[in-house]
């Protein structure tokens, strides 16, 4: 078995140098890279030997990797606890192909559904579709959480070089008054646009944001049956939509073979062509395209996604680390690793196997990150010092889009060398070697130098990009998308649904509930004195139910 063969050789190599692994192989960094639709990935600074990278694919192989794939692909119910399938690719590929998964019908619904975007988009930037004024719309708001947020949000920042003059589109995610203040506080409510995303249309965050907005416009003087001219909604759930006063030709349908986390290839990614324009999405779109085909198409040992994926598993099950750094030294790309949280903590985050066992194996790492180099400033002393080793992928685009071409290099050496300082450390000899020449006595040396030691060989990938541009940031999307796939099938899981997230719901509702005066005794003394206190200090604006 593979995976007793890994767990032998996650002893045998317990001491392996990752730098010492680059003198006795000159042809390491050479050996662990690879490059595929548009990204370049180093993984030459990780624990692993070619036995090592050979054992994991057999397993993968084992596993039936290949199959599962082309499962994905043709729209199996992957995801069984929902009995659906997980077709996100489908929405990136070409309309020939869509046809061949999804059936004529369903295809020219996809097909329906993006020249619809295409339409409304150009009927907010002809002015031809406006406010309840008349006014042309300026703003935007994109109301929703998780998956209905993180996707467009991120790109939207990524892309910021690519903006279309005119239209500022903002995002509204969590359930905090403060959040919505601070966007209200820029808006004018005859020209905003209010378009609220939520598969469902019953996630609690989202639709009291969407109320408010509406109590908003209306308080702002827009008649209730006005209202209309300013939603645009997207979800599968097209009676809510229309039952919250939503226009029927507003909105945008979405479909329950794809998943909240990856939705941003369908008209989740609506207020992102909006801020980035429809040709834009569509070069994003064909980036993801790109990298789908590369997961198709190249052998195990040289495709990207497995090999991250592989990387992954080897750190989290073998080697035992638990959790991931994700620094992408780009500022565009500050917002990604809190997309990546919900992608692969949401996905793989789980412990029962898809025969309902126990998983065997330790599963998905605790995600973390920020741009650098203002982590280098903050976390990273730990990631040097402590005996945690935090597995690490930096990601950088080697040209920026500054007018700071200085700034630009300083950013990338400072990732290059990050790496080089997390695998080389410094040892004890060489801290007293650096003091003594310092000319510091003996007994000083000895007191300091212990504090200066860093302990080194901390792995880590470099993933590069020439520019970040709509391909680039796409083809990393889709990177990401397929690592985590890979991993739930190397853990045995499903990476489809998201039951945990389930309980704090209704036990949500349950406080709320208790908030407004029906004590419930299910709830512990704890939460009780917490409720008591909260209608305490609110007497006044406590709303009872
Ligand atoms: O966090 C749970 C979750 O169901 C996510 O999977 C989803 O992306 C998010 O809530 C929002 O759900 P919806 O799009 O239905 O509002």
């Amino acid at each position: 078995m593979n995976e007793h063969t890994l767990s032998k050789l996650a002893v045998e190599y317990s001491n392996f140098s990752i730098y010492q692994s680059f003198v006795t192989d000159a042809k390491r960094a050479e050996r662990f890279s690879v490059a595929a639709a548009g990204l370049f990935l180093d993984y030459s600074k990780q624990k692993v030997t070619c036995e090592i990278m050979d054992q994991l694919e057999q397993w993968a192989q084992r596993l039936g990797l290949s199959a599962k794939i082309s499962a994905m692909f043709n729209g199996d119910k992957i995801n069984f606890t929902e009995e659906r399938a997980v077709l996100h690719t489908v929405l990136r590929a070409p309309y020939e192909r869509q046809e061949a998964i999804l059936g004529e019908a369903l295809a020219n619904e996809v097909a329906n559904t993006e020249l619809k975007m295409e339409t409304l988009i150009q009927a907010i930037n002809d002015k031809s579709m406006t406010g309840y004024s008349g006014l042309a719309f300026t703003d935007i708001v994109a109301v929703g959480i998780g998956g209905s947020y993180y996707g467009p949000k991120i790109c939207d920042k990524a892309l910021t070089p690519y903006q279309s003059k005119g239209l500022s589109v903002h995002y509204v995610a969590n359930v905090d008054g403060n959040a919505l203040e601070s966007k209200l506080q820029l808006l004018n409510p005859q020209t905003t646009l209010v378009v609220v995303i939520s598969k469902t249309f019953t996630t609690q965050e989202t639709l009291l944001n969407a109320n408010a907005l509406k109590s908003w416009l209306v308080e702002s003087g827009c008649g209730e049956y006005l209202i209309h001219k300013h939603f645009v909604a997207v979800t599968t759930n097209l009676e809510l939509a229309v039952r919250f006063g939503v226009d029927p030709d507003n909105i945008l349908p979405m479909w329950d073979w794809v998943g909240g986390r990856f939705s941003l290839w369908s008209a989740v990614g609506f207020p992102l062509a909006c801020a980035i324009g429809v040709e834009n999405f569509k070069r994003l779109k064909a980036g993801a395209y790109e990298m789908d085909k590369h997961l198709l198409e190249a052998p195990l040992s040289s495709n990207m996604p497995v090999i991250l994926a592989l990387l992954g598993v080897w750190n989290r099950s073998f080697l035992n680390y638990p959790s991931l750094a994700v620094l992408p030294y780009d500022h565009l790309l500050g917002d990604f690793p809190g997309y990546l949280q919900q992608l692969d903590m949401e996905s793989n985050g789980k412990q029962v196997t898809v025969d309902g066992d126990e998983a065997p194996l330790a599963t998905a790492p605790i995600v973390f990150g920020q741009e650098g180099t203002n982590g280098q400033h903050a976390f990273m002393q730990l990631m040097h010092q402590s005996d945690e080793v935090v597995p690490t992928e930096f990601i950088v685009a080697l040209r920026g889009h500054s007018r700071f071409p200085e700034h630009h290099q300083t950013l990338v050496a400072n990732c290059f060398a990050q790496s080089e300082t997390l695998m080389q450390g410094k040892s004890l000899v060489q801290v007293q070697e650096e003091l003594a020449k310092q000319g510091m006595s003996s007994a000083d040396i000895a007191q300091l130098a212990p504090h200066k030691v860093m302990k080194g060989n901390v792995p880590s990938v470099t993933l590069t990009m020439e520019q970040l541009t709509p391909e680039t940031m796409g083809s990393l999307m889709a990177l990401y998308e397929h690592k985590i796939f890979v991993q739930g099938v190397m853990w045995q899981l499903n990476s489809f649904d998201q039951w945990g997230v389930e309980l704090g719901k209704v036990l949500g509702q349950r406080v709320m509930a208790a908030m407004s005066g029906n004590p419930d005794a299910g709830l512990s003394a704890s939460s009780q004195q917490l409720i008591n206190r909260f209608n305490q200090v609110n007497k006044n604006d406590v709303k009872k139910q």
